[in-house]
This record gives structure tokens, sequence and C-alpha cells, in this order.
């Protein structure tokens, strides 16, 4: 018997791994033993897009991707022009030496017909496509929940909903038109299971919530087709979004310190593992889980 079983389904693009590798340089002496658990994360050559990636989160995870070896990661979000932050780890992952490169465009992530064609004319320029992070979003001043404002609670769940869905499926046709599966991670939160005891965003946690029944229902729909979903939920981080809180309310870092078994908030370095890791083969058969990076904030 095979280590994966009598009957053979898959096998790994870059096998013998693990014990089948050990048991065929056991039959064969001539094969040299070298480890292999790196180049199951490499993105060798790989093409995707990341939304909200001109900073922040968005822009970290394109940068990690880059490392990892991607070709082209294009980054969408709003402003008309990069920021400085985008133009220096363009310049930054230009010289890495490794053929990766950033790219900005300006897209809504609102405009759903805007971003499939986007995504379209990225498919056509690089003949594949394997991997998204829609990491674009938006969170609000606190309101009571009982007289949160109607346009207000539309224009969360438009971007951290509706455009989360939109550059999933951008994405998600054109790694159908190339038949070769593919990666799509939604960023959630941890606010999309839990609820901060005095931060009840409730236009944000419902928006949040949706998304991780998002990535559920796309990946069931999607498997056959090798296209995995999941969704990545972090826990407090310091990014421009936190820092509207953090940097105007001192007090809140060492209370949201607090809320978690390691006594500090994240930062968003900490993304870079676990996206690679869901980008790469190396999550080849991870799809519709939620994967929380909160630094156990939800444990307790
Ligand atoms: N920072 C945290 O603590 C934290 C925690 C959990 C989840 N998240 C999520 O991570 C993601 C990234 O957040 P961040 O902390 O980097 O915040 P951020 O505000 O620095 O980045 C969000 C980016 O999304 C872009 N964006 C907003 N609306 C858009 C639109 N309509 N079209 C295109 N781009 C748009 C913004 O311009 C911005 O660049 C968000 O979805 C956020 O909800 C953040």
């Amino acid at each position: 018997m095979s280590p994966q079983g009598p009957t053979v389904q898959s096998t790994s693009p870059i096998g013998p791994l693990g014990i089948q590798a050990a048991l065929e340089a056991k039959a064969n002496p001539s094969i040299t033993p070298r480890p292999k658990i790196f180049d199951e994360f490499a993105l060798t050559d790989r093409v995707g897009l990341v939304s909200g990636g001109n900073r922040g989160l968005g822009l970290e995870i394109a940068i990690a991707l880059a490392e990892a070896g991607a070709r082209a990661i294009y980054c969408f979000d709003l402003p008309k022009e990069p920021s400085k932050e985008f133009k220096a780890s363009q310049e930054y992952v230009g010289k890495l030496g490794n053929n990766s490169r950033l790219e900005y465009f300006s897209e809504d992530v609102r405009n759903q017909e805007q971003l499939w064609k986007k995504a379209e004319e990225i498919g056509d320029k690089e003949q594949r496509f394997d991997f998204c992070v829609a990491a674009a979003g938006i969170l609000k001043s606190h309101t009571d929940c009982l007289e949160y404002p109607a346009q207000q609670f539309k224009d969360v769940l438009e971007v951290n909903t509706s455009g989360v869905l939109f550059t999933a499926q951008a994405a998600g046709r054109q790694m159908s038109r190339f038949g070769r599966g593919g990666s799509i991670i939604l960023i959630a939160s941890m606010s999309g299971s839990i609820t901060n005891k005095d931060h009840a965003w409730v236009s944000y946690n419902s928006s949040k919530s949706a998304v991780l029944q998002m990535a559920r229902s796309m990946a069931c729909e999607l498997g056959v087709k090798n296209i995995r979903v999941n969704s990545l939920s972090p826990g407090h981080i310091y990014t421009q979004m936190t820092a509207a809180y953090l940097d105007t309310q001192p007090h809140l870092l060492e209370k949201w310190s607090g809320l978690n078994p390691l006594g500090r908030i994240g930062r968003p370095d900490e993304m870079r593992g676990v996206v690679t890791w869901l980008a790469s083969d190396a999550s080849s058969f991870c799809t519709g889980s939620d994967i929380i990076v909160s630094g156990g904030h939800h444990s307790w």
C-alpha cells in the first residue's frame, strides 16, 4: 500500500514528498535527498491580484507573495496614484532578483463589471491566473446599533462583502478559464465570528461574518475546478485602519493587547507566512476554512 492509501487520487506536482520520497530514496541509492518543504510554499511564476494593495495588510501580503516568487501581483486600490509605500515596495520587489513584480491599478472593488474586465485583461496578458487576495475593506466609527443609518450600513457591506465577492469572481473567472485551479483568499476578520466588547461595529461585524460564509459557499462550488477558497481572519493589527482608533485613543493599545493570550496586537508582517501558505500548494487540501490569526483573541 502506498502512503496515500490503496488508490492514488492525486499526486503533488513536486512529489515524491515525505514518506514516499524516503521510500524511493531507500530503493534507489542514486537519489540524493534534499529538503522540499519550502518548495511547496514557492509561487514561482504565478500571477494574481490583491485588492486593497496600496497599503496596510494588502501591500504587506503582496510583498510576501512576491518574495515567494510570484511573477506578477496586481494590486487594486482606490487612489489614482499609488502611495509612497507602494512605490518603495514596487522598487524593493524589483530588486529581489527573482523576476517578481508589483503592478498598481486604480480600481474600485464595488465595480463588478470593471473588476471582471480588468482581471480578464490580466489573464490575456499573463496567460494564467493563480491567486487572489481580497483585502480591500473599510471600518466606520462606532455607531449605536439601534441608530445605525441605512446608508452607512450599505456603504460598509458594499465594500467589505459585495466588493470581496466581485474581487473573488474576477479572479475565479480567470482561474476557471485557464483550467489550472487557483487559490482565493478572502480577508475577513475575527470580528466575523466574535464581537469586540467595547466596539460593537454592527456593520463591520455583519460584513465580515458574511465573508466567512461566502468563502465556504464558493469553496463548495469551485472545488470541482480545484479552485480553493478560504477566509483569513486577522485579530487586532496596527495599520491605518486601526490607527484611526489607536492614535486617537492611546489607552486602547493596552486594552486590545490584554484581550489575547499573547498580550500584544499583531504586526502586518505576521500575515506573511499564513497567506503564502494559503496561496501556495503547501495548503493544497485546504478549502472552505476560516484561518484565524488573532494572537488567540478568539480562544478566550
Ligand atoms: N488591521 C486590522 O486590525 C484588521 C483586522 C481584521 C481584518 N482586517 C481587514 O484587513 C483588510 C485590510 O485592512 P488594513 O488593516 O490593511 O486597512 P487599510 O485601511 O490600511 O487598508 C484597506 C485598503 O482597502 C482600500 N479600499 C477601501 N475601499 C476600497 C474600494 N472600494 N476599492 C478598492 N480598495 C478599497 C483602502 O484604500 C486601503 O488601501 C480589511 O479588509 C480589514 O477589514 C484588518
